[in-house]
């Protein structure tokens, strides 16, 4: 049995302005936009659950209400619908146990570090996952199921990294890596966006963390960063050296739904993959390509 203390809680920051999807997400948090038949919020939860994670944190803000309601009991609807004999179960993944979600409130928008910071009543003491949940994760376990085995046998802190072709680089954050063992690489740095020629590494962050709590205290008081923002990842660069830092490779493919091509092709992907509309998909696809 391991002896670290286990990750059982997730933070979840909803509360950004979710511009690139204006006007869709006037009314509409980014967080609630379905692929399909599920709102994104729903994927990172289910995912979180698949790795044995109780405790939900949403870092909410101004409109984003609806997030929390989509946990909720539906009276009306569900009475209605098991009146007129409909199926409760598509429902199930939507129920929490009492006591389990919890929120905090981001007044404005600083940034991803400080709405994590928001949490950090909540996080307490204990080690604590992060789920951006415009970033898809399709994995099979899922992301947070991997990092969590990876964390059981190094502890520390932890970042998802997936490996993309040299030429991508620059339009994302990427790891300056140490050693590697299987999935593990050990973290030297991270660089934001670093031209092709001067990049350390192929390894690019994803939207998944495993953190120490002592991030909190990194946070605090730190300043702004890129687009004037307060940065997580200006937080966990002064954490390197300090504590250990590994990235774990994800198996498994990531959708950025924050932007709108992004969104569009996880859509269609996981269509094509679904048992009750795959093959009428493909078909339409097809079509559609042929002009
Ligand atoms: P993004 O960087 O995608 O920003 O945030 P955004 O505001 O949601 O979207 P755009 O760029 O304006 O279109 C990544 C995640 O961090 C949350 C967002 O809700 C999203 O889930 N976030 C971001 C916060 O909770 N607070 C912030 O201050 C910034």
């Amino acid at each position: 049995m391991s002896k670290r203390k286990p990750i059982k809680t997730a933070v979840f920051p909803v509360a950004g302005l979710g511009t690139r999807f204006l006007p869709a997400t006037k009314a509409i948090p980014k967080e609630l936009l379905p692929i399909i038949d599920r709102p994104l919020i729903q994927y990172a939860v289910d995912e979180a659950r698949e790795a044995g994670i109780e405790q939900m944190v949403f870092v909410t803000g101004r409109g984003k209400t609806a997030i929390v309601e989509n946990f909720d009991i539906a009276f009306e609807l569900e009475t209605t619908m098991a009146e007129r004999g409909k199926d409760l179960s598509v429902l199930e993944a939507t129920r929490f146990t009492p006591g389990n979600l919890i929120t905090v409130r981001q007044q404005v928008p600083l940034g991803l570090g400080h709405a994590i910071w928001c949490a950090r009543a909540i996080v307490g003491d204990d080690p604590f996952a992060i789920l951006l949940p415009d970033e898809l994760m399709i994995g099979q376990p899922g992301c947070i199921r991997q990092m969590v085995e990876a964390y059981e046998e190094v502890g520390g802190n932890l970042i998802s990294v997936l490996e993309v072709p040299r030429e991508e680089v620059s339009s994302y954050g990427v790891i300056d890596p140490g050693e590697s063992v299987g999935v593990l690489t050990e973290v030297r740095g991270l660089v934001e966006k670093p031209p092709v020629d001067q990049a350390p590494s192929n390894k690019i962050i994803s939207g998944r963390y495993i953190l120490q709590p002592e991030v909190m205290r990194t946070l605090e008081g730190q300043g702004k960063g890129a687009g004037g923002e307060i940065q997580l990842t200006d937080a966990m660069a002064r954490m390197i050296g300090t504590q250990p830092f590994h990235a774990v490779t994800f198996h498994g493919k990531r959708y950025d739904c924050g932007s709108k091509t992004g969104f569009v092709e996880a859509t269609l992907a996981l269509a094509l993959e679904r048992e009750d509309m795959g093959a009428e998909i493909r078909r339409i696809a097809e079509r559609l390509l042929r002009g």
